[in-house]
């Protein structure tokens, strides 16, 4: 894919050493067109929105809205009403959570349904709402490859089960979960979707109607865009239905001493000063993802997943883990026999080549793979090179000699 040239960050020579960036999983790159649409919008039409009657806000603020529209369609949405704009992914849940739970008024006997293989932002929120609410969580369980358990989510799924979040793709064995079906096993208990997006936004097509979910979450820094701005798109009727998550500026209507109503949406969700030039840039960021067309992306990415699995496979002492390829995308983690991941990320580092080690922020799925002490993660995205997978080969295999 002809886009290095965008990234100025991969001429960068940390350690001396050509940069090799295989943790997009954590955050992504940013190209030079993202990056310039902050800065213009700083330089050029800095001001609060939806608030002056002065041309410079005005721009912000319809600049601001043209990114709900355009995060909108990138989903799939018909409605650019439907995407509310947070903070990241987990302010996405932690807001489902709070405001459906409200919605539902939640208590003892009823249900709410996660799997094991969830980021701890699509589990503790849960955890959280199940204690205050006294209602009970339970886990749909995966196999050793982190594949879910389909026939337990079939016994677990009941018309006790109110809510259904699961992740989309998995940020840890970069598993596709089989979205439909565990949507077809919520509705047909009448429960609601929380879909994690986090890591399948930036990397394959999405529509969330065609997907049939409820709620779907993602955040910009995992897609080429800013850190600390993300989006939740909800079905409209339940965003005007739930009561707000975040009160105070903006998500009003009208204020007395006695009390307030809300605004519209998608501005009911989005109290106090927004993170205007991450909004901007997260627009840039998508538009940058639709020139390049995601079905060429995830195409790029399936083609580095089939290499880097061939490549590494040959590496001795290392054990690579999750499913095949078809039920993938390109995150490989994996362990070196007698070392810990901490260790052959450090080994890794000396050698310009950035990865994550760790349980990922999924420690119960570590667990549940049999590796408590994590693994080693190289993730890889548009800017990733078979020369990035052969200087990641060459480095484990002089690492594994060595161990
Ligand atoms: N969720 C991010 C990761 O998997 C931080 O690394």
């Amino acid at each position: 894919m002809d886009c290095r040239k965008d990234f100025p960050i991969l001429g960068e020579r940390p350690r001396g050493r050509r940069l090799v960036y295989l943790d997009t999983t954590a955050t992504s790159l940013r190209p030079r067109q993202v990056v310039d649409a902050v800065v213009e919008f700083y330089h050029k039409y800095n001001a609060n929105i939806h608030r002056g009657k002065y041309w410079l806000s005005e721009v912000a603020s319809d600049l601001y809205d043209e990114a709900h529209k355009a995060v909108a369609r990138f989903l799939g949405a018909s409605d650019w009403r439907e995407v509310v704009f947070t903070r990241n992914t987990t302010e996405s849940i932690n807001l489902v959570a709070h405001s459906l739970g409200k919605m539902l008024r939640l208590g003892p006997g009823d249900e709410i349904v996660t799997t094991v293989s969830e980021h701890h932002s699509n589990m503790v929120p849960w955890q959280v709402l199940a204690q205050e609410t006294g209602a009970t969580l339970k886990y749909i369980p995966v196999h050793p490859d982190g594949t879910l358990n389909l026939s337990e989510a079939a016994k677990l799924i009941t018309p006790k089960t109110k809510i259904v979040a699961f992740q989309h793709v998995s940020n840890v064995t970069g598993t596709v979960h089989p979205v439909q079906e565990l949507v077809e096993l919520a509705k047909r208990a009448g429960a609601f979707t929380v879909v994690d997006g986090a890591q399948s936004a930036p990397h394959l097509p999405v529509n969330v109607r065609e997907l049939g979910v409820d709620f779907y979450a993602i955040s910009a820094h995992k897609m080429l865009g800013p850190t600390g701005v993300g989006a939740l798109w909800g079905r409209r009727e339940l965003l005007e239905e739930m009561p707000p998550f975040i009160t105070g500026g903006d998500m009003i209507s009208r204020v007395t001493l006695k009390g307030a109503t809300w605004n519209v949406l998608p501005w009911k969700f989005e109290a106090g000063t927004s993170n205007i030039a991450g909004g901007i840039g997260f627009k840039a960021a998508v538009e940058y993802l639709e020139n390049l067309g995601m079905e060429r992306v995830l195409a790029h990415e399936k083609e580095i997943l089939e290499y880097a699995r061939e490549r590494l496979r040959k590496v001795p002492k290392l054990t690579l883990y999750g499913p095949e390829p078809q039920k993938r995308l390109a995150i490989l983690p994996f362990n070196v026999e007698g070392m810990h991941p901490h260790t052959v990320a450090k080994l890794l580092d000396e050698r310009g080549i950035c990865v994550r080690s760790g349980c990922h922020c999924a420690q119960p799925l570590s667990e549940a793979m049999g590796v408590p002490q994590g693994t080693v993660r190289a993730s890889f995205y548009i800017y990733n090179t078979k020369e990035d997978v052969d200087q990641l080969a060459e480095a484990l295999e002089e690492i594994a000699r060595k161990a």
